[in-house]
């Protein structure tokens, strides 16, 4: 049986926490589904092709992983997928109450589906899409914390230069 995983998220922009889960999930799974939520309700950065290509390029040395974009319920678009798995990252503590309550109501909705959980790498425990705007929006330095590619997105965004490039 071919296990399918997919891994949901706004991912507004790819983080290097991310890509680590990706990798990791290329070793546990035959194909993993990076799939970007079209949200309404939020007002992202990058619009959803910006982010489905810059996940494109960030993992175009996986041979197993697909970018999609997906709307409405997680576990109907894992269905469309045939895929069993929700694989979600943690982080720390206060994580855990949101994606516990994510994989309670996801486990009422489709009981065949799992939600798997993968630490993130100690070095990623702090990181996050926000934390890396905000830091972007002033200037500060963000190459250890996405691919760099994003990075001169982010700076492009917020008409920053890059530091060390003044
Ligand atoms: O990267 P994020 O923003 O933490 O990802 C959250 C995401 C996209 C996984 C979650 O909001 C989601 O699954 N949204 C789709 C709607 C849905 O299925 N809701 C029911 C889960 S309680």
């Amino acid at each position: 049986m071919v296990t399918i995983a997919i891994y949901p998220g706004s991912f507004d922009p790819v983080t290097l926490g991310h890509l680590d889960i990706i990798e990791r999930a290329c070793k546990l799974f035959d194909r993993a589904i990076v799939a970007v939520l079209c949200n309404p309700q939020k007002t992202p950065l990058f619009t959803v092709e910006e982010r489905i290509e810059q996940i494109k390029i960030s993992t175009q040395h996986l041979k197993n992983v697909e970018v999609d974009s997906f709307n409405g319920l997680t576990v109907e678009y894992a269905r469309s997928q045939n895929a069993k798995v929700l694989l979600r990252g943690l982080r720390v503590l206060s994580d855990f109450e949101k994606e516990l309550q994510m994989a309670h109501m996801n486990k009422t909705l489709s009981n065949e589906i799992e939600t798997v959980f993968l630490a993130t790498s100690t070095e990623y425990g702090f990181l996050s899409s926000s934390v890396v705007k905000e830091i972007a929006k002033f200037g500060g330095s963000i190459e250890h914390l996405v691919p760099q590619h994003v990075a001169l997105k982010l700076y492009q965004c917020y008409a920053q230069t890059p530091p060390g490039n003044t």
